[in-house]
């Protein structure tokens, strides 16, 4: 079977951080992100993924440590290239880094990683984390440059951002959205064309989410806020039903398999 393609459509990634943006709300311990992660995985996450940022204000340490003593499924540990965060990763040792970029005043991530502009760092961060016995990825926008500067660093994977695509999809703007769908399309096809896994995320939606994984060789989808949205009507198992009931329709509908 070829890696770079999944006939059965990508595995699903939850990212939790919003659970713990709700609890550091109120500075307490409620709602933990631990136990929101249980009910994902109970829900069909194959992937649980989080973002410890270097100020903390989502995920903590403690988070972290509580998350690898008691989750059944890889970790995703989502990191900005810094010395104290792979001291952290090479401690915790997830299955899986996604190696970010990490701006103070930014809401959420802007934008993916230069790599292009900093590809010794970037390589010799990704040979640090592969000797930690973790598959590394690179979040990265979808352009040649990136894509092509990911592949010298030795990493195996990319994530490709999917927020403008999300973001034109959300507000009805469809001549954008085409715009960006063939940017993401041909973005996955050169990276194949690499030899690159190719995993994608952020912004996506319920709306969004089928699209992506029709679109065919996206291996792994990570999704954070959309879900923990979905979940305060639903609840954590259901609203990860739901998005993986998305996804295989999609898969069903584009390879004329029933869902
Ligand atoms: N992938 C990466 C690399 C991210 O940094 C994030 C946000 O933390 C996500 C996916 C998820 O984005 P969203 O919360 O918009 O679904």
């Amino acid at each position: 079977m070829n890696p770079l393609v999944n006939p059965d459509g990508p595995l699903l990634g939850v990212n939790i951080d919003h659970v713990a943006t709700l609890r550091n709300a109120r500075g307490g311990s409620f709602p933990d992100p631990v136990q929101l992660a249980h009910e994902a995985v109970q829900g069909g996450a194959d992937i649980v993924t989080f973002h410890l940022r270097e100020d903390r204000r989502h995920i903590h340490d403690a988070d972290v440590d509580r998350l690898k003593q008691s989750i059944g499924v890889p970790l995703n540990f989502e990191s900005a290239v810094t010395d104290e965060m792979l001291e952290i990763i090479e401690r915790v040792r997830p299955e899986m880094v996604c190696l970010v970029p990490e701006r103070r005043q930014e809401i959420t991530t802007e934008g993916g990683l230069d790599v292009a502009g900093q590809a010794e760092r970037v390589a010799d961060a990704c040979s640090r984390l592969a000797r930690a016995g973790c598959r590394v990825s690179l979040f990265i926008e979808p352009g040649a440059r990136q894509i092509e500067a990911s592949a010298r660093t030795g990493a195996p994977c990319v994530e490709l951002h999917t927020g403008a695509w999300a973001n034109a999809v959300d507000r009805g703007d469809t001549v954008r959205a085409d715009m960006e769908g063939v940017r993401l399309r041909e973005a996955l096809a050169l990276a194949h064309r690499l030899g690159l896994q190719t995993n994608a995320g952020h912004g996506l939606g319920l709306g969004s989410t089928g699209p992506v994984a029709a679109m065919g060789g996206v291996l792994e989808l990570h999704i954070g806020h959309a879900i923990v949205g979905h979940a305060l009507s639903v609840g954590m198992t259901q609203a990860v039903r739901d998005f993986k009931a998305c996804i295989r329709r999609a898969i069903a509908s584009s390879s004329g398999r029933p869902a």
